[in-house]
């Protein structure tokens, strides 16, 4: 098929690099012209694992450019994954998207073939078809469902395997105007995706709903976990990872996301629990559940902090390292380790940071923390170091990484008793106590 994606960002040039892999003709369009520079010469605009080696391959079918015209007159179909920030209410902004959609209409008025629109952004229920669809109609001047056809077609995709996630996903998610906008993005979906997944058609609104309970549902069950640790914390012989792990053997539950540690981050669970219950309250609805998991969630860096400076010498300096919101990306949107450190500096303690990739990022947010030059450095410099990203570099310090008499306090469980000598070790969701089963061996 011919494509163009508005919109070449972390989820947008990965689709583009995607669609192109199977054959496809794609045509990029942002209105940042380094991300279009970097697509015409065969760079990757964002860092994700394998996007470099898959555009290069693929640069005979894929092209970019900063006109929508020209875009959309090439192509058949037309994705729009523009961001969608969340407003201060918690719902989300379609600011964006209907910047783009009055040049995607402009442009169909030039256009005399039938076209289909698709909306990959995350966006609330209601506005495909109450705000996108009569925006493209009154730009275009023409009539969804016999001039062009409209979906909504939400990712569900993680950071760090994207590319995978686009390849093999569990499920393809299609909100449609009419049957014939459908059965074209099913056709695509077919003979892009090599996992054969369900693919679930509906109309807009129970797509809409169906993309925020996913990572609502999901987000329930981190939080689910957490409070489990947290409970476990203070249960002598407890330990989180034990009894998930019985829990998760049961099917009705699953193992998945299902690990208690700390909160989730990252650029869309935060927000996309948040807007479900935005979206239930102005209902009329009780979202006590989505609630509860944001407010478990918005704990955890106080729990966390409390039991550092419960041992922190006076004076005494905390490292953390991990900075981005989970291992393989430099994002740190909501990350905990960020949150830490500046719950840390605001309360006048020294803080020692260090990311294998997100320091940049962090730099800004972080001024007064020192930035180490690398994991051990960091270690080095700390009398209680917290592990906040379960980085596989992190997983190899050993005790002539730290200093003398050092409390490592270790949230995702990752290092091993035995690698730390004497220090004190403490597991996050195992007694916080060093006579631990995790430590034991139990
Ligand atoms: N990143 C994720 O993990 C993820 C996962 C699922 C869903 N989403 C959703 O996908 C959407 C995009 O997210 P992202 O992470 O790719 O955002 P991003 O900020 O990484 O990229 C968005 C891109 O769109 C471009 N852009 C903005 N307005 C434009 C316009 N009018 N015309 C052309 N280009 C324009 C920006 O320059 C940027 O390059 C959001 O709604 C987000 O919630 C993201």
């Amino acid at each position: 098929m011919k494509l163009s994606i508005i919109g070449l960002g972390k989820l947008g040039s990965p689709m583009a690099a995607v669609m192109a892999h199977k054959g496809n003709q794609v045509v990029g369009v942002d209105l940042n012209p380094a991300f279009v520079k970097a697509i015409q010469e065969g760079r990757p605009p964002v860092n994700e694992p394998g996007l470099a080696e898959m555009i290069q391959a693929n640069r005979e079918r894929l092209t970019a450019t900063e006109s929508y015209e020209e875009a959309i007159l090439a192509t058949d179909v037309t994705f729009i994954i523009v961001p969608t920030p969340s407003d201060p209410d918690g719902r989300f902004s379609m600011r964006y998207v209907l910047s783009a959609a009055e040049k995607i209409g402009a442009a169909l008025k030039k256009k005399t073939e039938w076209h289909l629109v698709v909306l990959s952004s995350t966006v609330m229920p209601g506005s495909v078809g109450g705000i996108l669809q009569p925006a493209l109609e009154k730009h275009s001047g023409k009539k969804c469902g016999p001039d062009f056809g409209l979906c909504y077609n939400p990712e569900f995709i993680a950071l760090g395997s994207v590319i995978r996630d686009m390849l093999r996903p569990d499920m393809i998610l299609i909100g449609e105007s009419d049957e014939r906008s459908g059965a074209i993005l099913e056709a695509l979906y077919s003979q892009t995706c090599e996992s054969n997944p369900r693919i679930q058609r509906m109309n807009y609104v129970n797509a809409e709903l169906t993309k925020l309970s996913v990572n609502t549902f999901v987000t329930t069950k981190i939080s689910y976990a957490n409070m489990l640790a947290q409970v476990c914390d203070t249960l002598p012989g407890a330990d989180v990872d034990v009894v998930t792990t019985a829990i998760g053997c049961d099917s009705r539950i699953g193992q998945k996301y299902l690990k208690g540690a700390l909160g989730y981050g990252g650029p869309c669970f935060p927000r996309d629990n948040v807007a479900f219950s935005a979206l239930a309250r102005a209902n009329g609805v009780p979202a006590l559940l989505a609630e509860a998991t944001d407010a478990l969630n918005k704990r955890q860096v106080p729990r966390l902090a409390d039991a550092i400076l419960a041992r922190m010498p006076k004076g005494g300096t905390v490292g953390i390292l991990g900075l981005s919101y989970k291992p393989n990306t430099e994002v740190i949107e909501e990350s905990q380790g960020v949150g830490l450190a500046s719950h840390l500096l605001a309360q006048g303690v020294r803080v020692a940071v260090y990311d294998p990739e997100a320091m940049t990022n962090a730099r800004a947010l972080l001024s007064g923390a020192e930035f180490a030059s690398s994991a051990a450095d960091c270690a080095r410099k700390a009398d209680v170091v917290a592990i906040t990203t379960a980085w596989d570099e992190f997983k190899r310090l050993t005790s002539s990484d730290f200093k003398a008499g050092a409390t490592v306090l270790d949230c995702w469980r990752i290092l091993p008793r035995e690698a730390l000598g004497d220090l004190t070790v403490l597991y996050l969701g195992s007694g916080l106590t060093e006579a631990s089963p995790v430590a034991a061996g139990y």
